[in-house]
């Protein structure tokens, strides 16, 4: 064998067993056999001295050649295989983030609570309501003094009141006819009803739904922060009978035809006369159960026609205008419509329990 054909058959050797590697590592152990001063081609270079001059140049440029070939298919097939083991692991560490698309069925919804307050709202705008929203955090004169609840009255004991500490902001008062000082978290949504009263003539026919706020440690039935539903109306001629009828349409178009609603003799400062509503129970629909402590009967919230004092501190003249008010908790009516035992399930996000309504 001539000493060219000697280096093709080197050479075709090699690029056979680069060939044959069935990875990265199979590649590594093949360099001294493809390099090294050993491999075949190696071991034909090391017999070039033994050449005749004339020979050398030619049978050194084969050689390059063939060495050129196999070190440049071998570059080739280490790249192959590191970039197909780069993706392999990358593969298996990675992570799917896309995982909820797999399931365009599951999407999110409103909570319990947003439901049953746009439920309400759709009840009264049907009855000829308008729906009025006021802020959180309120001035001392809206949440209490409009109400006529003046600073030393007995009857503030009812509310748990959060105070806002608003540094050097408390010397200002915004409270209309009142030097209100205090700001503090709205223990009701009375005050909307001042704050409409202020800035819209009546005849008002609106409820006002939202977030409040006590100081009270939560349990099965509190909450330190839960929602109200108010109703105002004034208009002329308004007696307590518009208040029964009006409450009771809104219970049995709310509850069914089967739910009634009674009143019981009650106070607020606020409203005179003043009463506490009651609804049949929805758990047994009368019959008595534990829920209602079998009197058929559940508590729903508190209502009563306008004070007159109320209505002067909202420049609002009372012998020509009268109106009811009437207030309810969004949370418990959500819990009893559900059979819900703790009200602090409602507020853990809990998607097992979540997803449920
Ligand atoms: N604001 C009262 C409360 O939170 C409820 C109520 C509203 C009572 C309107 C009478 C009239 O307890």
């Amino acid at each position: 064998m001539s000493v060219y054909e000697e280096i093709v058959s080197a050479r075709e050797q090699a690029l056979s067993s680069i060939q044959s590697a069935t990875d990265l590592s199979n590649l590594v152990d093949l360099e001294p056999a493809l390099f090294g001063k050993k491999s075949a081609l190696g071991s034909l270079k090391g017999l070039m001295g033994k050449l005749d001059a004339s020979e050398r140049a030619s049978v050194g440029q084969a050689l390059n050649q063939a060495q050129k070939e196999v070190q440049e298919a071998h570059q080739k097939s280490k790249n192959y295989f590191f970039e197909h083991e780069r993706n392999l692991q990358l593969g298996a560490e990675g992570i799917d983030l896309t995982e909820t698309l797999k399931n365009p069925n599951h999407r999110g919804h409103l909570h319990l609570v947003t439901q049953t307050m746009e439920r309400l709202e759709d009840v009264f705008v049907g009855m000829g309501f308008t729906v009025s929203e006021g802020p959180q955090a309120e001035t001392d004169w809206y949440n209490f003094e409009a109400l006529n609840l003046p600073e030393a009255h007995v009857a503030r004991s009812m509310f748990d009141t959060l105070y806002l500490d608003l540094g050097e902001r408390t010397e200002i008062g915004d409270g209309e006819g009142g030097e209100s000082t205090k700001f503090l978290l709205r223990t009701h949504t009375s005050p909307v009803q001042i704050r409409v009263m202020e800035s819209q003539e009546p005849p008002i026919y609106t409820v006002c739904p939202g977030r409040v706020f006590r100081r009270d440690t939560a349990d099965a039935s509190h909450m330190p922060v839960f929602h109200q539903i108010e109703g105002l109306v004034i208009d002329e001629g308004i007696s307590f009978t518009d208040l029964a009828g009006t409450l009771n349409d809104f219970t049995s178009a709310y509850f069914g035809g089967a739910i009634k609603s009674r009143l019981r003799p009650s106070y607020f400062p606020f409203t005179e006369p003043s009463a506490e509503f009651d609804i049949t129970c929805v758990i047994c629909e009368g019959s008595g159960c534990q829920t209602c402590q079998r009197t058929g009967w559940i508590e729903l919230g508190g209502c009563g026609m306008v004070h007159p004092n109320v209505l002067r501190n909202c420049g609002i003249d009372s012998e020509q205008w009268t109106g009811f008010a009437f207030g309810f908790g969004i949370d418990r009516l959500a819990l009893m419509r559900h059979g819900i035992k703790d009200l602090r399930d409602m507020y853990t996000n809990d998607v097992r329990f979540l997803s449920q309504f």
